[in-house]
């Protein structure tokens, strides 16, 4: 993913336009100014052969010609990823000079071969540029030798091992996707550095609720090494829907660095309801919603990622409820007449003054007026705050490794502004919840066979001096006004690169 010099996002995705499950990888491609209303593009990247796959990987924009391949323009890109075959995987890269639409692989591909146990184990490059050395910098994964090798290079084509970071955090049975960006400190203090680097590094299968999920550590990088500041591995997620979290490129490292990552678990994610077996019968997998990121010193934790919604402005549609001082009430929304079937929502505990005041409890349930299905969620005060998703009142899927239940526990920040803060965006068939303004967040994809429809949100037993303020937002559809008569966003139907190809379809949220 990165950004270019127009300010529009590009995301290229793993994406196979010949069946409903993972296999045949291309780089799918769409395009957005605000991240959340996407323009399918043309596939990207496509294979060289019906045994080749063209895995995860990363864009830069090379503005100084570093490759000398752009004599004459500031906008080339330069995409680097793993291409797959039975017999190992290697690092390759394509130029693309129309700013990313099209893309010619390099003639002398691959720029990296295997090394590692395991010549078919080596994948996912992530590319940054490191100004202080004036360096292109490399981290990608030998998964099962729990290692994250770092590459130098001053043309993004010969590339120089400069260290490993191996064998930190959870291992799980492969390190995927490892990601690194230098993310800034929100009111650092005195003798706190203003900036931090975190290295992301994703495991599957061997996450602690099963199967998948990111986790980083937070350190320091000197253009060869990455250091952790200490042995704490951190989750960017606590419920399982959340995996190979990337990095835009070409954000300037001060202000919040903006990721995406996919919403679903390997656990399940070729067999979830909304595909059949036939191309364009609906989907499988989608993505979260951008999040942007700062780094926040919290009681106990320490520097902890926060991972917000960015951006929401551009999608909120209009107001369906608020009340402001809510106290042991119940708020109900009937918002079956919102067309996209997609809903944010606020709900903050004010005016909490220190551990005795910590009591009560508050809960959101989205149901289904029809079938009685529900996804619900809420906070427990005592005990200083306990975050928690149920999404197992619902029955359009049944799987022994779609977990129910979900749940964090914060502590009250005694320097905070004595509140505790919910909120959430439940679309159709996924929610993302985001405690105190992203200090945790929970993403989990669900299946009702009946739409939800209504939302209650309720607090009861708080303490005589809290209350709590509440709103909902309706949000808009980013892919019903694309959508043909069959309800279908059809794709680019492409018929460059060595495969066939039909027409995709994407979500309609
Ligand atoms: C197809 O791709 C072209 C060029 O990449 C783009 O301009 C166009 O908007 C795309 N069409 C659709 C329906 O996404
Ligand atoms: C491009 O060149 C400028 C000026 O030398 C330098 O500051 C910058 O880091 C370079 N950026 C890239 C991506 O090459
Ligand atoms: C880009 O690099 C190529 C190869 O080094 C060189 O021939 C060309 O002059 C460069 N263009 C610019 C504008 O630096
Ligand atoms: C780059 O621009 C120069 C000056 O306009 C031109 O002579 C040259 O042919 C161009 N090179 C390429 C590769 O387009
Ligand atoms: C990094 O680890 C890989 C995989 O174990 C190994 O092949 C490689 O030689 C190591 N590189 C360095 C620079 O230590
Ligand atoms: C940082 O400090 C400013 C000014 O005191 C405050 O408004 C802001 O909420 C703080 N940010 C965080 C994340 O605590
Ligand atoms: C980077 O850090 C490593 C590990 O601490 C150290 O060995 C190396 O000398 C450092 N490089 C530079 C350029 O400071
Ligand atoms: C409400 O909070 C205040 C301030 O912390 C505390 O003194 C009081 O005992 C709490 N009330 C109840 C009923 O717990
Ligand atoms: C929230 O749900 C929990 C568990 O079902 C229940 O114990 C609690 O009373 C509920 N609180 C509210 C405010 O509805
Ligand atoms: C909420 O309920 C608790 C416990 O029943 C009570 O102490 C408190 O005063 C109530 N708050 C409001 C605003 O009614
Ligand atoms: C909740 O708190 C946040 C942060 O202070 C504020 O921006 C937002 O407007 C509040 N929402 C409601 C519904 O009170
Ligand atoms: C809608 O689906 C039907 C049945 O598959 C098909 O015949 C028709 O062409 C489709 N309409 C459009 C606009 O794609």
């Amino acid at each position: 993913m990165f950004v270019d010099a127009n300010g529009l996002y590009h995301l290229y995705y793993q994406y196979n336009p010949t069946a409903n499950v993972a296999g045949n990888q291309h780089w799918g491609h769409a395009t957005s100014g605000d991240l959340f209303t996407w323009t399918n593009q043309q596939i990207a990247i496509f294979p060289g052969s019906a045994v080749e796959g063209v895995f995860s990987g990363s864009a830069v924009i090379d503005a100084n010609n570093t490759s000398g391949m752009f004599p004459n323009q500031t906008n080339g890109v330069v995409a680097i990823y793993t291409i797959n075959t039975p017999q190992r995987q290697t690092q390759d890269i394509a130029f693309s000079y129309d700013g990313g639409y099209t893309f010619k692989k390099y003639e002398n591909n691959p720029v990296l071969s295997p090394g590692g146990t395991n010549p078919t184990q080596f994948r996912d490059p992530k590319v940054i540029w490191y100004q202080p050395t004036q360096s292109w910098v490399m981290a990608v994964a030998y998964p099962v030798d729990f290692v994250v090798g770092i590459f130098t290079s001053t043309n993004l084509i010969d590339w120089t091992p400069a260290s490993n970071f191996s064998r930190y955090g959870l291992s799980g049975l492969q390190y995927e996707c490892p990601n690194f960006v230098e993310i800034r400190v929100e009111n650092a203090t005195n003798g706190e550095s203003n900036f931090r680097w975190a290295m992301m590094i994703s495991i599957n299968p061997g996450a602690p609720l099963g199967g998948s999920i990111s986790q980083y550590l937070l350190g320091d990088f000197n253009g060869t090494h990455f250091v952790p500041d200490d042995a704490i591995t951190r989750l960017t997620d606590f419920a399982k829907d959340n995996y190979a979290g990337q990095f835009f490129y070409g954000i300037p490292s001060d202000q919040d660095q903006i990721s995406i990552a996919w919403a679903s678990n390997w656990q399940y994610t070729n067999v979830v309801p909304t595909a059949g077996q036939v191309v364009g019968d609906g989907f499988r997998s989608v993505m979260t919603v951008p999040r942007g990121h700062y780094l926040k010193d919290l009681p106990r934790q320490g520097l902890t990622m926060v991972s917000y919604p960015v951006n929401l402005d551009k999608v909120i549609d209009r107001e369906l409820a608020a009340n402001s001082s809510l106290g042991n009430g119940t708020l109900f929304v009937d918002y079956s007449q919102v067309e996209s079937g997609a809903l944010y929502f606020e709900a903050n505990i004010t005016g909490l003054s220190g551990s005795d005041s910590l009591k009560g409890t508050f809960n959101f349930t989205a149901l289904s007026s029809a079938s009685g299905e529900s996804v619900s969620g809420g906070m427990i005060l005592p005990a200083d705050s306990i975050v928690w998703l149920n999404r197992g009142k619902t029955n359009g899927f049944e799987n022994p490794l779609f977990t129910d239940k979900f749940s964090y526990g914060a502590l009250y920040n005694p320097n905070g502004d004595g509140a505790f803060r919910l909120s959430g965006i439940i679309d159709r068939s996924i929610i993302e919840l985001f405690f105190n303004g992203g200090e945790a967040a929970a993403t989990s994809v669900f299946f009702p066979t009946r739409p939800l429809d209504t939302l209650v949100l309720s607090a009861r037993g708080l303490n005589e001096t809290a209350t709590a303020s509440v709103a909902v937002w309706s949000l808009k559809a980013s892919w019903m006004n694309q959508a043909d008569s069959n309800d279908t966003v059809l794709g680019n139907v492409t018929t460059s690169g060595n495969s066939t190809l039909s027409k995709r379809s994407m979500e309609l949220f």
